[in-house]
């Protein structure tokens, strides 16, 4: 039985750096189980509920497929689908799901909701993304980045755009803690809260991982393998006109690919999805025609380079998240860390 085993995953910090360091390796091998058809039926019996108070493609789609391959049974509860947040409250509905789920994820607006959905759940509960937080899409960010480049510590990744969203504080905590160097890149009305600094910095003392913040484009790119982006206005968040204003100098363009220096192939793009990198989406056409802009946080010219792993990110999305739930719902023999 692991030490994994039973354990909600809310925030970066709940699981240990080996810990983390183990399923990006648990999640690559899986992902070579897969690819070879070889069955992995870590869940056989369970069942596994998924709750989305917000929109979703990549982390629903995720974790139906990766219940459904470790032979689990995943059902979905969209936003308007149970009486959560209108005739029942967290507590309530937490007890009657872990009655009968065996794990929960979680996607929603305070990151305190997921908080007291774990406490009453008494099943492991897995945070799909929080306005503070979005810890399994870190294993696979960091999964992608080891495919690149073989190994992890040593590295650099700059994170670009709105450095007080939740992207950024995984990057910079996660990062952190597997000994990635990790700059974040943002307006200084951007730069994230000194608490999630603070938690960076604990664990980059350990690692040996450097924490740049800076306002600076030169020196934020500098010496970068990854640039990372994300959407500059967060579902839930309305507040274009701001941080239009206050992003567009910070887009991710092959001027600023070209300013980190660092040879072709030791340099990778990187976002979490979905982009707002050309005006084919009608939310992208309705906000480039206000703002008179056509691109985004990532021109179509970056997202479509060389350069660009955002799709491979995306699909490891699933193969992580099957390696945490194996990890906290299955009986696998993982050595103690
Ligand atoms: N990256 C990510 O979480 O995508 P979705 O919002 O589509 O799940
Ligand atoms: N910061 C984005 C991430 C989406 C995966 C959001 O919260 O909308």
């Amino acid at each position: 039985v692991s030490e994994l085993q039973g354990r909600s995953y809310l925030a970066d910090k709940d699981f240990t750096p080996a810990e983390v360091q183990y399923l990006v390796d648990f999640a690559l091998h899986l992902k070579h189980l897969k690819k070879r058809n070889i069955p992995h039926y870590y869940l056989e019996g369970k069942n596994i509920a998924l709750l989305f108070e917000k929109t979703s493609t990549r982390t629903r789609s995720a974790f139906t497929t990766a219940a459904i391959d470790l032979g689990a049974h995943p059902e979905f509860m969209g936003a308007g689908d149970i009486q959560l947040g209108k005739k029942e409250s967290i507590e309530d509905t937490a007890k009657v799901l872990g009655s009968m789920f065996d794990g929960i994820e979680f996607r929603g607006f305070a990151h305190k909701d997921v908080e007291e959905l774990a406490k009453y759940a008494g099943v492991p509960v897995w945070n799909g993304l929080t306005d503070e937080w979005h810890p399994t899409q870190m294993i696979a960010d960091f999964m992608t980045v080891k495919e690149n480049f073989g190994h992890l510590k040593g590295l650099t990744l700059t994170f670009v755009g709105d450095g007080r969203n939740n992207m950024a504080n995984s990057l910079l905590v996660a990062g952190a803690m597997l000994g990635v160097n990790i700059h974040i890149l943002a307006p200084k009305e951007l730069h994230p809260a000194q608490d999630v600094v603070n938690i960076a910095q604990k664990f980059a003392n350990e690692s040996g991982a450097k924490l740049l913040i800076t306002d600076d484009i030169d020196e934020g790119v500098k010496g970068s393998n990854v640039i990372y982006t994300d959407v500059w206005v967060s579902m839930g968040e309305t507040n274009w006109e701001e941080r239009v204003k206050l992003l567009t100098p910070y887009q991710v363009n092959m001027d600023m690919m070209k300013k980190t220096g660092t040879p072709d192939d030791q340099l990778i793009f990187m976002h979490c999805l979905p982009a707002f990198h050309d005006t084919k989406t009608s939310y992208g056409q309705d906000v480039a025609k206000k703002y008179g802009i056509t691109e985004m946080e990532v021109t179509d010219e970056v997202f479509r380079s060389k350069y660009a792993r955002q799709f491979e990110e995306a699909e490891n999305r699933m193969h992580s998240i099957k390696a945490m739930m194996a990890a906290t719902l299955g009986d696998l023999f993982i050595p103690k860390m």
